[in-house]
This record gives C-alpha cells, structure tokens and sequence, in this order.
C-alpha cells in the first residue's frame, strides 16, 4: 500500500450526503485498443442509482457489464464522459484519490468472492478496514452475525459452503458503511434458497440503509427483487 497523498481526500471527513444520485454516468464511453482495432465496450452511456434503490443490469456476454461496474466502481476509467459520486465529479481524480473515494463509498461482491484463503471470516471481513480508526472487530462481528454467520466467525473460507462464502464477501463489502454495493453475478455460484437468502439481504440493506445497489446477472431470479432492470447491448443502453 502506498502512503496516503497530501491531495487525498480525508478518510475520516465528514461524508457529503447531497439527495441525487448516488453515482451517476455522464455519457460514457469506455474503448479497449486490441491489434488496431478498436472495442467500445460502453459507448455514450448515461446510469444513475439513486440511495436505496436497486438496479439490475443484465445483457449478453461481451456486452458491457462487467465495464459498467468496473467504471462506477472506480476500478476502471472512461475513455469520455463523466463519473459522478454523491455528486462530486471523480472523473479526474488520480490512482490515489480514486482508491480513497472507493473506499468510502464503494462496496463489491465479486462473483469469486476474492476472499483470503488463510484469513477467518471476521478477518476477511476486517481486510477493508485497514486504514480505519479504531476496532472494527465488534463491526465485523455483527455484520456476520446479520448475514447468519454468527456461528461461523472463525471458519476459514475453505470450512464454508458457496452460499457462507459469499455471505461472507458481502458482510466485507458492507464493513465500512457504503452508499454504494456493486456486485457481480451475485447469485450466480449459489443455490435457489441461497440466492434468495442473498437477495433478501441486498433489499433489507438497500431499504434500511439508503445504499444504491448495482447487480450484473444473467439470473432473472435478481430482477425479481430489483426496482429497475437496465439492459445492454454493445455497449448501449437499451
Ligand atoms: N481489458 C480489456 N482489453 C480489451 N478488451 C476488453 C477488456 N475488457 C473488456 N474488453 C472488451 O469489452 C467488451 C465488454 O466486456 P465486458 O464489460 O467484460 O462485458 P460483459 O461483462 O458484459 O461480458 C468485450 O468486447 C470485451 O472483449
Ligand atoms: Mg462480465
């Protein structure tokens, strides 16, 4: 990890909470150069999710969806337009200012869940808070506990079933109180029941704690429990 930069946004500032959109795409577009040719992965997008409010985005493969995520999740960069969370422009910030912002406001559930194979569940879901005051232990705890883990704090994600995991994953996603959850493919390596589980657990969050949720599937169960459902194609808009 690098030292934080003097134009760093403060991790420990106030949060602004303006009433618009939690993270809003301004005519995007995001191009890929591969020999000569090339790809526009998003082209001319505009998205807003607003607080509580959840939102599918389904299309076939290839056609922009893992790009979508990755831009409003500050993991990537648009070739054009503009990025904006809780209304402040990020489009320009720098590595630096991107990873603080993401931090703040930004959590992910990845489809492989991305958890760490020798850390516990409560470890895995501390990994986040690194750069936060104070003990986050009894954080972490709770999150689990919500997420029915209570019993499992201390397994390894290899003592724990796909649908443990992927609780896990989104209690560390939830750790440092986003405004805004993306997640992959959230149901996609998971039973009915589970997905269902995971599902409940998204609206409760969205409905309870004004955060705007971005789901990638391709699992119709996922636009049963959405308020919106935005399809692409080529990199468009439907
Ligand atoms: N790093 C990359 N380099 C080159 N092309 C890429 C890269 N990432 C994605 N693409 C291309 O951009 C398009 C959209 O990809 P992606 O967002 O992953 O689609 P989806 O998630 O809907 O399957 C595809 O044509 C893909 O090949
Ligand atoms: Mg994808």
């Amino acid at each position: 990890m690098t030292e934080r930069t003097r134009d760093a946004p403060e991790a420990d500032s106030p949060p602004e909470r303006p009433a618009g959109p939690v993270a809003e795409l301004d005519g995007v577009t995001r191009e890929y150069r591969s020999g000569g040719e090339t790809i526009a992965a998003l082209a001319d997008v505009d998205f807003a999710v607003d607080p509580g409010e959840m939102v599918a985005v389904i299309g076939p493969s290839g056609s922009g969806k893992s790009t979508l995520l990755n831009v409003l999740g500050l993991l990537d960069v648009p070739t054009a337009g503009t990025v904006r969370l809780d209304g402040g422009d990020v489009t320009d910030y720098d590595d630096e200012a991107r990873t603080m912002a993401r931090r703040r406001t930004i959590g992910f559930v990845f489809q492989s869940f991305h958890l760490v194979p020798m850390l516990t569940a409560v470890e895995n879901v501390l990994v986040p808070t690194m750069f936060v005051e104070g003990d986050q232990r009894p954080r972490a705890r709770s999150l689990l506990e919500r997420v029915g883990l209570g019993d499992r704090l201390d397994h390894r994600p290899d003592q724990l079933s796909g649908g443990q995991r992927q609780r896990v994953a989104i209690a560390r996603a939830l750790v440092n109180e986003p405004r805004l959850l993306l997640a992959d493919e959230p149901t996609g390596n998971l039973d009915r029941d589970t997905g269902r589980n995971i599902l409940e657990e998204f609206e409760r969050i969205s409905a309870e704690e004004e955060v705007g949720v971005v789901s990638v599937t391709h699992d119709e169960l996922v636009t049963e429990f959405t308020d919106r459902t935005v399809e692409l194609i080529d990199g468009v808009i439907q």
